[in-house]
């Protein structure tokens, strides 16, 4: 089964369509992180069809390290793991990137298609596919800025049209045969715009719902497929409620 294949059933069979971004402020010693994030994904497992682990705690934990142990304890839940790595190098440094991560029990990581193809995410894409990991596009991403580089007009190299860089980049997305494409919760005009190209051939994550102002409804509305919530929830009072509350909503629209 394809990483996007396993991720779809997952959320089917569990009515949610929320990644858990299992992000945590600093904290010192750094083993305290690691308490801190297996409470929350045993409070929220129940509530999310896939956990996506940055390196603000790859960094601390190490990938050797007590990583493991959130690893370990995703695949007891059963829950796709996606390391969001934003792969941006060539490729043969990107293809060891990749390796490390999906070695390490990783099921799909996050790249940005700026690299291009040839000596750039190629041989990604062929070692993700070839043993069953996914690779999810950065398409427009959620921040102010993302105007700056995924929002600029350019030429397109194929037909030599101008065009918006990001549905450039939605239609490499499905070219490419990618599992995913990240497409910002604060701007879903771009979402409606990005899914009237991929329509079912490519699903939307969309990260930016509460701290960066993305609603859930709208973002849903305008087409995204998997909602990335981080803060809203490990900075939560109570997280379980507030990922039931998310994922209600997101259940509802
Ligand atoms: P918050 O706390 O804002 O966290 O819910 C969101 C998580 O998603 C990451 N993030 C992005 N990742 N493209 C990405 O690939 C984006 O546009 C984007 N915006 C946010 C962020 O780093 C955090 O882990």
């Amino acid at each position: 089964m394809s990483f996007k294949e396993k991720i779809a059933k997952i959320a089917k069979e569990k009515s949610s369509r929320i990644v858990l971004a299992l992000d945590l402020p600093p904290e010192k010693p750094y083993r305290a992180l690691l308490s801190r994030a297996l409470q929350i994904l045993d409070e929220t497992q129940e509530y999310i069809c896939a956990i996506k682990i940055n390196r603000q705690l790859i960094l601390p934990l190490g990938l050797l390290g007590e990583i493991r142990k959130i690893i370990s304890v995703a695949k007891d839940y059963e829950l796709p793991l996606i390391m969001d790595c934003k792969l941006n190098d060539v490729g043969h440094t990107n293809q060891i990137i990749a390796e490390y991560y999906f070695e390490a029990g990783f099921d799909a990581v996050t790249a940005n298609p700026f690299v291009g193809w040839e000596e750039g995410l190629k041989p990604v894409f062929e070692i993700a596919h070839k043993n069953g990991k996914g690779i999810i596009l950065l398409v427009y991403m959620s921040h102010k800025g993302a105007n700056e580089g995924y929002g600029q007009t350019v030429k397109d190299t194929e037909t030599e049209n101008l065009m918006p860089q990001y549905k450039i980049f939605a239609r490499k997305a499905i070219k490419w045969n990618a599992d995913g494409i990240v497409v910002g919760a604060t701007y879903p005009e771009k979402i409606a715009e990005i899914k009237q190209i991929v329509q079912d051939r490519v699903p939307i994550y969309s990260p930016g719902i509460g701290l960066q102002g993305g609603k859930i409804e709208e973002a849903i509305k305008a087409g995204a497929d998997y909602l990335i919530v981080g803060r809203s929830i490990t900075l939560a009072k109570n997280p379980a409620e507030t990922t039931k509350k998310i994922r209600d909503i997101a259940e509802q629209v």
